[in-house]
């Protein structure tokens, strides 16, 4: 047992405040990892705001990068001192989707079993699973992603959550290959993400939306050949004006509102893809003619975590960076302390940052 500091949401829109917390030592198949970086992300909000479930108080951060202190008893391939990225997939292997040979859907992922509380004994609920706004976190075994330890951890980190939903709502879901045209709506984090993840599959146009120029700008140095500011402009239109009238191959919505996603399917060609990667709320309602549904043909998927499969994707995504092919760097807008997390949630709200990363 440890006692360490963190970042916890006691009670639904309340600011966030450090607490003291307790960690377990790590039991079978779990780990004890000492968390580097962390990277402030949407979803922490979305707990704070009580707009994923009640379960408070909840252990924020999720998306993390760290060094393994220890490891409980029949945990194989991690060791102490092993430089890994936290995922919120780790998967089983025997669910109906693991067995069926399509892990990156796994419907019963592993978390620790173990509980963190504060000292009082209170048990927390961990964000995703995770909990990584802290000092020391306990995860199971398997959400530990071993990659190459030269990386800086508040890069790697990124690969945890929101960055690795953006390539992969591009590479994975939406299959994007070589020669294809891509639109992005909406280039936040993961948007800008799905756009680096467009350049590494070699599609040859690739069109970026927002509302606000900035992340415009910052989408033209992560890939972006064209930008559309769909606040002046209608982005159907010019989507569909810069792909010789039909519109793009695949359209990626990382807004998660029913107008982007309106926008996202008539923007896309006859028979193109459509791959919902933003996150809508419960009220959200789409209408959309049956007849377009069906007439316009084609897939229209979502995106969960960018169907990644931490193993295979966290360690390849480190290996490119490294090589100077994909810009992680550019995702870190700024690096804060473990008590600036409030502070950061205030700025994403405002749309100044792609991403603020606490350092240890
Ligand atoms: N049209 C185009 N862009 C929009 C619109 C709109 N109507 N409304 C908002 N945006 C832009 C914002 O300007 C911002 O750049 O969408 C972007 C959203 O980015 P962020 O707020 O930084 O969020 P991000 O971390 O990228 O996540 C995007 O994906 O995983 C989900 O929960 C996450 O729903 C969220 C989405
Ligand atoms: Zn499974
Ligand atoms: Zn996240």
């Amino acid at each position: 047992m440890q006692r360490v500091r963190g970042v916890v949401a006691k009670a639904k829109g309340e600011p966030v405040s450090i607490e003291t917390i307790l960690i377990p030592d790590p039991g079978p198949g779990e780990a004890v990892v000492q968390v580097q970086a962390c990277g402030v992300c949407h979803t922490d909000l979305h707990y704070r705001e009580g707009g994923i479930n009640d379960e408070f108080p909840f252990l924020l951060g999720h998306e993390a990068a760290g060094v393994v202190e220890a490891v409980g008893e029949g945990v194989s391939g991690l060791e102490p001192g092993d430089f890994v990225v936290l995922n919120w997939r780790a998967v089983c292997g025997q669910c109906r989707a693991c067995l069926r040979g399509r892990p990156w859907y796994c419907f019963a992922t592993h978390n620790a079993k173990q509980k963190m509380t504060l000292e009082d004994g209170t048990v927390l609920s961990p964000a995703l699973g995770i909990g990584a706004f802290v000092e020391k976190t306990l995860v199971a075994a398997g959400q530990c992603t071993k990659v190459d330890a030269d990386a800086s951890p508040a890069v790697a980190g990124l690969l945890g959550c929101g960055v690795m939903a953006g390539f992969g709502a591009a590479m994975n879901t939406g299959g994007v290959s070589r020669g294809d045209s891509v639109a992005v709506i909406g280039c936040g984090g993961v948007g800008n993400a799905a756009v680096a993840g467009a350049r590494l599959a070699g599609a040859a146009k690739i069109i970026a939306v927002d509302i606000d120029d900035r992340k415009l700008d910052w989408a033209r140095s992560l890939g972006a050949t064209h930008t559309i500011n769909s606040s002046r402009i209608d982005p159907v239109e010019a989507i569909r004006e810069l792909t010789g009238g039909f519109g793009a191959d695949v359209v990626v919505e990382a807004v998660g509102r029913p107008e982007t996603y309106t926008q996202a399917f008539y923007a896309r060609d006859l028979a193109g893809t459509v791959v919902l990667v933003g996150v809508p709320t419960p009220d959200m309602k789409l209408e959309l003619p049956l007849l377009d549904v069906f007439g316009r043909g084609g897939a229209l998927k979502s995106s969960w975590y960018g169907d990644c499969l931490p193993t295979r994707d966290f360690p390849m995504l480190i290996d490119l960076y490294r090589q100077g092919r994909l810009d992680l760097e550019a995702f870190v807008s700024e690096t804060i302390a473990l008590d600036e997390v409030e502070a950061a949630f205030t700025k994403m709200h405002h749309g100044d940052v792609l991403r603020s990363v606490v350092v240890f």
